[in-house]
């Protein structure tokens, strides 16, 4: 048996890939749709302006779906870490100011912090875990630190799929007047994001993990300030508004509206605008707010199993519906690591977890195998 939507995706015969939070599975309209563009750049005279900017448009929209239904709000950039430098080009920051991120947060949300910090004097908080979550560390930091301006986030730690709750935590932001960015790369197109209730400045997420998209073009979302007051980091003719190609000398042309602003040059290739297109357009046909259910159905069946064999101390607490990390104890790492590779089991392996990241492709039968599989390295 295998899963409804499995035919849906491209994937070798024998292969259990479980790296979505890597690189998620290729759709294949989302494969075709890439052929398509590639085939049609051939005679690239046929795509008009208009053509191609009315793709950006459709993409836009169907991203801002993710995010909150705004397409004024979204901006397309190359990567998460560009979108993060445009937040930490633009929130206020002085010396004696501090920032704080997650400890060990993925670096495309810490190198700007850090760059930014070295300009403008603030420090830099990596905020230790201090207990089986992340969230009471997050308020803890946040009431602990009077100087704290922002705070860069992301929805679920990516090594383990922790939750971060995001309701209480914005609250006390708001309350304490820091400065909230959401790195949702983790966890976009797979989890919702309540952006009214959050009302953070900045967010970003790359397109090709929960998305489904290409790599090579993420999203950036901007509050309504910065859609008005924001300063790009490059300064690309897409995200300005002139007629007839006119560029005066003496002014910069105007920006073009919303987060247009922040767009990126480069990244609106057709090959990708087809396949993100494709890939949004399959999200939203599901229907996102059935994911994390669906998804979540997925890495419940892979804890039971654990439990079933014994092996309740390697279930993660607080993870994400939609991926996990089984604890690994590190001397018994090099062992796993052959007994997955012999099973066509494919997923990330770091710091003593394994991490486990299904999509619709995978029923829950393939991650009780997944859990049975784990289960006999580890005992053997
Ligand atoms: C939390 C998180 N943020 C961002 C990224 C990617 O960032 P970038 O697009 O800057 O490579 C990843 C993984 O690749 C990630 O896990």
């Amino acid at each position: 048996m295998t899963a409804p939507d499995a035919p849906l995706f491209d994937l070798p015969a024998g292969t259990v890939y479980l790296d979505t939070a890597a690189q998620g599975p290729r759709l294949r309209s989302v494969l075709a749709a890439g052929h398509g563009a590639l085939d049609a750049s051939s005679a690239p005279w046929r795509l008009g302006l208009e053509q191609w900017q009315a793709s950006i448009e459709r993409v836009r929209a169907l991203a801002a779906g993710c995010f909150d239904g705004d397409p004024e709000g979204v901006a397309l950039v190359p990567s998460a870490a560009y979108g993060l430098a445009i937040a930490a080009r633009n929130l206020p920051l002085a010396a004696g100011d501090a920032v704080a991120v997650l400890e060990g947060q993925f670096p495309s949300n810490l190198l700007c912090w850090q760059q930014r910090c070295l300009e403008t004097g603030a420090r830099l908080h990596a905020i230790p875990r201090n207990g089986p979550g992340w969230t009471d560390a997050v308020i803890e930091a946040l009431d602990r630190l009077p100087s704290l301006r922002v705070l860069s986030l992301p929805h679920a730690y990516w090594h383990d799929g922790r939750l971060l709750d995001l309701d209480a935590i914005s609250a006390r932001c708001h309350q304490k007047g820091v400065a909230l960015v959401l790195d949702l790369s983790q966890s976009l197109g797979a989890l919702p994001a309540d952006l009214v209730r959050w009302a953070p400045d900045f967010v970003v997420s790359v397109g090709h993990k929960w998305m489904l998209g290409p790599t090579g073009l993420a999203y950036l979302w901007a509050s309504p300030h910065w859609r008005a007051h924001g300063v790009s980091i490059e300064h690309h003719w897409t995200a300005r508004a002139v007629d007839d190609w006119r560029f005066p000398l003496d002014r910069p042309a105007p920006y073009r509206d919303g987060a247009r602003r922040f767009d990126a040059g480069g990244v609106a290739d057709p090959m990708r605008l087809s396949m993100a297109e494709a890939a949004l357009g399959q999200l939203h046909d599901w229907g996102m707010a059935s994911l994390p259910a669906r998804l979540g159905m997925r890495t419940r069946a892979l804890d039971t199993a654990l439990r079933d064999a014994g092996l309740e101390g390697c279930c993660m607490p607080g993870h994400a519906p939609h991926f996990t990390g089984v604890r690994v104890p590190p001397d018994r790492m090099t062992a796993v690591a052959p007994v997955l590779d012999a099973a066509g089991i494919v997923c990330t392996r770091r710091h003593g977890v394994v991490r486990i990241a299904p999509h619709l492709h995978v029923d829950e039968a393939a991650m009780r195998r997944v859990a049975d599989t784990l289960a006999a390295a580890l005992h053997a």
